[in-house]
Order: C-alpha cells, then structure tokens, then sequence
C-alpha cells in the first residue's frame, strides 16, 4: 500500500504545482492513495467546493484541513455533504464536518484522521485522547490509519509520534510550512515526520507576500497578508510504502519541489 501525502496547498500557485507536479509523482511513486492538505488553498483562507472537487479530479482521495478551516465562509455550505473532507477531529463537539475518513482501495480500507494540536493555538479538546478514540473506532475496520497532526510545536508533534507508534500506520505533521528532515520509522513501526511542508509561493514567508510580513515584523503594524499569485512554486510532500498484513511503514520518503530542488522522475 502506497500512499502520498502533499502538504498544506497554499493560494492559486499552491494548486498549479498540484496540477502540475501530481501527475508526475503518481507516474513515480505509483500511489495507491492521494492525500492533500488544503487548509490554505482558498487564497491561502480556508476551501472553496470547486477548490475541494478540483483536488479531487487533479487525483487526491482525501483532503484534510486545519486551524484555517473555517476561514471561507463557504465551508459551512458544503462540509456536511463532502465525504472526503475532513477538518481536525478534536473540534468542540457540535463542530460541522468530521475529522475520519475511511477510503475503500480494491480489497483495502484506509482510514484517514486529521487532529489539532493545543501548544500556541486555539484551545480544543485533547488531541492524544481523540486519538485513542478514533485508532480504537479505525482498528476494527482496518490495520491502514494515516494520522496528518496539524500542529504549531515541534515537542507536540513528536510526542504524538511516540503516544500512537505501532498502533497507526503514519503521523505527519502539518501546519508550520517549512519541512524538517526528520523523517524516520519508530520503533513499533509508525512513520513519522514533524512536518511535510508547504505547497504554494517559493518566494515568500511562509507562503504569504513576503513585504508585508516584512512590514509587520519591522514596523508592528497590523497589514493584510495577501498571498502571491505568480512566481516561483514549491510543492512539499511525502512517500509512504505501508507493510500490507501489519498497516505499518516500511519506507518514508521526503519529497520537495521547487527550482533548488527540481524534480527527477
Ligand atoms: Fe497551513
Ligand atoms: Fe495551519
């Protein structure tokens, strides 16, 4: 079981190098399942339904989401209905959406799971207990959970790493937009890596116009983040070849695109 994880798709340029690069890593790594972060594809707020569909058609499976997921109003009209959207699962009981997403692939079940972390954002139910919760409800179904843990501080990425190892097939990082190169396998056999990065602006801060964070940073001003729309492009991803009896993971691979690193087929 293969699986390819591309990391939070910011603005317009984000999605180009989606439409533009998932091909070629699907001819490459031969993915049985596609998953994409798309808190910040909408202009960088939030998803639009057209945006989620277009993910979709481009060959993703699944898209999950974050702490910007209710950024576009939009959501709120369609999140009920889109079964293969899912915001982080420790959202305040009562929150729209859902946070698990079981995909059929031939005879195979993967449950997808997306949670939040509390360190340095808003404060949501516990996530390691959400955890449990949903490992126990997705073992029932299937030994393949993919976990994307979006989440501001390192310390609480890696200590979810080692809370859910051997019981999970993967847990990704999102959220921070700068890939680490800590990728690796735990012990019991989970994948891990801090986080997968961002897909969108090369050129900017995060993904965001860099003169304007520049401006706030130099100046304490409040401004208005605008992402950019053309430039240079990166795409952050990453590989996973899962054991197909245990779920576990038996190679992770960073991927990284951008002029610096272009891609090899
Ligand atoms: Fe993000
Ligand atoms: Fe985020």
């Amino acid at each position: 079981m293969n699986l390819l994880f591309i990391g939070d798709v910011v603005g317009s340029l984000g999605r180009e190098m989606v439409t533009q690069y998932l091909p070629k890593l699907k001819e490459k790594y031969r993915p049985h399942l596609t998953v994409i972060n798309g808190e910040n594809a909408a202009s960088g707020k939030g998803i639009t339904e057209k945006i989620y569909r277009q993910f979709l058609d481009a060959g993703a499976q699944v898209v999950t989401l974050g702490n910007h997921a209710w950024d576009n109003r939009e959501i709120f009209e369609f999140i009920n209905d889109a079964k293969y959207l899912i915001r982080p699962a420790n959202f305040p009981e009562g929150t729209p959406g859902k946070g698990i997403a079981f995909v059929k692939i031939n005879d195979l079940e993967v449950a997808i799971i997306n949670l939040q972390g509390r360190t340095f954002m808003s404060p949501i139910d516990c996530p390691f207990k959400k955890a449990d919760e949903l490992i126990e409800l997705a073992r029932k179904r299937t030994p393949f959970i993919f976990i994307d843990f979006h989440a501001e501080v390192t310390s609480e990425k890696q200590a979810m790493g080692w809370y859910v190892d051997g019981r999970v097939s993967a847990v990704i990082g999102t959220h921070t937009h700068v890939q680490t190169a800590d990728n690796r396998i735990l012990p019991e056999g989970t994948g891990y890596l801090t986080d997968v990065g961002m897909t969108g602006p090369y050129d900017g801060i995060l993904g965001v116009e860099k003169e304007a964070v520049l401006k706030r940073f130099l100046t304490s001003m409040p401004v208005r983040f605008d992402i950019p729309k053309s430039g240079r492009g990166q795409l952050s991803a990453v590989f996973l070849e899962l054991d197909r009896k245990t779920g576990l993971t038996k190679k992770i691979e960073r991927i990284f695109i951008n002029d610096d690193h272009p891609f090899y087929s």
